[in-house]
């Protein structure tokens, strides 16, 4: 059994002096506490650079689960603006977004660059959320498998030496912040066609336990709906996990579907 996540990513939201307040209205809305919750839920939240030591406190009293929006694959050197594994690491950081379509479409990021940073953080344990997905116009000529292929096996052949810490979100890119999100039934299909990409690239049993996020407009209203495909095994979600209830009411309705 594949354990649920709720990732959330603030992207360039969010002050220190909010992360209090956050939590302890999550922490209040979400049944039982979120300690309670984690028995049944892997929840995360992918902070920008200036959260992330404050963050890694608020996640030692709170259990949940903090993580980098980016890092680069190198280990130091001239790269100015970069963060490495180490780097997050000493803050007290263990997991990182990697490929979100922001980066690739904004900050001219590939397949290649996603793979080297893919490879960097599992050779240096960090657990990794690498981001695939198509453009509206991608999929209006119908290239919506032809991409997804492309994108998730750079990733999976990045991650062949151990893939035991990698997660894949499929976040269609016309969904990300339009309020359109895919049906259930279109991120089912996308998400059992990467999973067998992965079975074929990597071996059943991978197939079998590797994490599949969606991605996109993911809010409230349509949470139940989504988790209850048998190959979505959470969510990574971004507007609505700026707001506490919200997160919440999500989280919730993942408790009432594990
Ligand atoms: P959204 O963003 O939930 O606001 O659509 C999702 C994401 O970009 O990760």
């Amino acid at each position: 059994m594949r354990k649920p996540m709720l990732a959330g990513n603030w992207k360039m939201n969010m002050l220190n002096h909010q992360l209090a307040e956050f939590f302890s209205v999550l922490d209040a809305r979400v049944a039982g506490g979120l300690k309670n919750a984690l028995e049944k839920i892997d929840i995360l939240i992918a902070m920008p650079a200036t959260l992330l030591s404050n963050g890694s406190d608020f996640s030692s009293k709170y259990g949940v689960e903090v993580a980098a929006q980016n890092v680069h694959w190198q280990e130091s050197g001239a790269y100015t603006g970069e963060i490495s594994v180490a780097m997050l690491k000493e803050v007290g950081i263990q997991a990182t977004l990697i490929g979100h379509s922001e980066r690739r479409q904004y900050f001219a990021e590939t397949d290649e660059t996603v793979a080297e940073k893919v490879t960097a953080c599992l050779a240096q344990k960090m657990k990794v959320i690498a981001c695939v997905g198509e453009t509206i116009e991608e999929r209006e000529a119908e290239h919506t498998e032809k991409i997804i292929e492309k994108q998730t096996v750079a990733i999976l052949k990045a991650a062949n030496a151990d893939p035991s810490q990698l997660i894949i979100a499929y976040e269609p890119v016309w969904a990300i912040g339009t309020g359109l999100a895919a049906t259930a039934e279109h991120a089912q299909e996308v998400h059992k066609f990467i999973r067998d990409l992965i079975e074929r690239e990597l071996g059943a049993s991978t197939a079998e336990t590797m994490r599949i996020l969606y991605g996109g407009s993911m809010k409230p209203e349509n949470t139940a709906e989504l988790l209850a495909k048998p190959d979505i095994d959470g969510g990574l979600i971004g507007g609505a996990s700026l707001k506490p209830n919200s997160f919440a009411d999500m989280i919730n309705f993942g408790l009432l579907n594990s």
